[in-house]
């Protein structure tokens, strides 16, 4: 505290005691630097004298230095103006004497509290930061690999507008991210809008922006986001969901570069790069009439396909290793990797949900798993989310195969499994050795199968795999009427 009056500073000084301040008081401001470059504080009470005094200086000072000190300053009643001036150099507020008990303490409060929402802001916007900087395109599959090399070449043509198509929870997002990261780097914007699920009139508005008295309710006006992204990346998430009225309106800023806000006449030219993204065909759209093929084409100069997660090979295990890392850190637990049993299975599975899917998959895991491998008993698959049965996948041609409900990926999984040992075992004349070669596994490795498939499917082992060849294979034709084996067969 900085007061010169001496009878004013006992009366604030055991105030401030009172809120167990350990106070610090000086007559005059110079020393004051001093003290605050030696120590820290948590509060700096002001007086404002106005001439002579560093007064001012002193504010500015702890302003742009002690970035944890808030400030409030003090002035007398013929100089109160002199608080205006102290608000401008830094101070979170102005007291003019003399004050009472309640009011010191009050404002104390209040410098405190924004003090504490300001640090809380800072340490989100450090976090955000940091988990810009962290976002990695994991995967080394050939399609990655030539989608990071088209990240590249996009980094110079800052203005050239991308067009991401994808499936759900292929990536698109963190692709348009790292794409402005490359870029543009952290300072310049990054705004998103999701082109579908906002109403028309609203979305209009809201990209666009809009003059005031521009429609009942426009009482001030209005900076849509096109505006506010100046010198950066805007983000059409979804955009084969735009509305038909706006879509002649993007496309004229596409080609211009330039738009009016709703209500208004005057030209606004803007420079930004935009990414749209679709997990739908437009080009059905198009064909459909619901999408402007003018606009389509617009968008497609420069199209990145983001290739579903069944179709990169590996890049399922890598991706499955560096979520189960990241989130064994968060969860503090010691998760190695996964079995090999759960790669097989990772490898096999058709993954509707992609990346999003395997990650929370994963994240789930890791909460339950007590070992340090993950197995395929971590993992609760509900097999209503199996795609296996559409047709239009076309992997299991001739045959509807229908999942049952409440049976885990696994089961499901095991059964097959079964069928295939049980038809090898029939093929080989029940010798398991022969079977075991028939099915390209060890002897082994053919008994480590069966009783892990017969966990699963709750049956014995020893009584399974014995039965005699024929009767075993009069038994699986009853059970599965149409030949379940060999369409299997065929969609591998
Ligand atoms: N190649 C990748 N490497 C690492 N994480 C990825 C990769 N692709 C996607 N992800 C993660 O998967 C999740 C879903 O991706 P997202 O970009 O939201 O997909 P989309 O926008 O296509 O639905 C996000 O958490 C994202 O960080
Ligand atoms: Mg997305």
């Amino acid at each position: 505290m900085v007061e010169s009056d001496a009878e004013e500073a006992r009366a604030a000084r055991s105030w401030l005691e009172n809120l167990d301040f350990d106070v610090v008081h000086l007559g005059d401001h110079a020393p004051a630097f001093d003290h605050l470059s030696n120590r820290s504080y948590d509060l700096a009470v002001i007086e404002m004298t106005g001439g002579k005094a560093c007064d001012f200086e002193l504010l500015q000072y702890i302003t742009r230095n002690l970035i944890k000190t808030p400030s409030i300053a003090t002035t007398s009643q013929a100089n109160s103006s002199l608080g205006t001036k102290a608000l401008q150099k830094g101070a979170r507020s102005f007291l003019v004497k003399p004050f009472s008990q309640e009011t010191l303490q009050q404002y104390v409060r209040q410098a405190l509290e924004s003090q504490r929402h300001a640090e809380e802001a800072e340490r989100l916007a450090r976090l955000r930061r940091q988990e810009r900087h962290g976002r990695q395109i994991v995967g080394s599959s050939p399609a990655m690999r030539s989608i990071s090399d088209l990240i590249a070449s996009i980094s110079d043509a800052s203005l050239t507008t991308v067009l991401l198509k994808g499936e759900t929870g292929t990536g698109k997002d963190l692709i348009a991210n790292v794409i402005h990261d490359v870029t543009f780097g952290d300072a310049a914007p990054f705004n998103a809008i999701n082109c579908s699920s906002i109403p028309p009139e609203l979305l209009e508005s809201e990209l666009f922006g809009y003059e005031k008295g521009a429609f009942t309710g426009a009482f001030q006006s209005k900076l849509g986001i096109i505006e506010l992204t100046e010198g950066g990346t805007l983000f059409l998430d979804d955009i084969a969901g735009l509305p038909a009225a706006l879509q002649p309106k993007l496309l004229r800023f596409l080609d211009e570069k330039s738009f009016r806000r709703v209500g208004g006449n005057a030209d606004i030219k803007v420079s930004l790069r935009v990414i749209a993204s679709t997990n739908r065909s437009i080009e059905k759209l198009v064909g459909a009439g619901s999408f402007r093929r003018d606009l389509y084409f617009r968008l497609s100069g420069f199209p990145i396909t983001l290739p579903p997660l069944r179709e990169r090979g590996r890049d399922v295990i890598d991706l499955a290793n560096h979520m189960i890392e990241r989130c064994a850190r968060r969860y503090g637990k010691g998760i190695r990797g996964i079995s090999p049993e759960l790669e097989r299975l990772f490898l096999a599975y058709q993954w509707p949900g992609n990346i999003r899917e395997l990650q929370n998959m994963i994240e789930r895991a890791v909460i339950v798993s007590e070992e340090d491998v993950l197995q395929t008993g971590h993992f609760q698959l509900d097999a209503s989310v199996l795609p296996i049965s559409n047709g239009a996948r076309g992997s299991y041609p001739g045959q509807d195969v229908t999942l049952p409900l409440g049976r885990s990926l696994f089961q499901e999984v095991a059964y097959y499994e079964k069928e295939l040992m049980e038809r090898a075992i029939y093929e080989a004349e029940g010798v398991k050795l022969g079977a075991a070669k028939l099915l390209g596994i060890s002897r082994h490795a053919f008994d480590r199968l069966s009783k892990r498939v017969c966990k699963l499917t709750g049956e014995d082992p020893a009584s399974v795999f014995a039965r005699s060849p024929r009767t075993e294979l009069a038994r699986i034709r009853a059970s599965k009427p149409g030949n379940g084996l060999k369409a299997l067969g065929a969609g591998r």
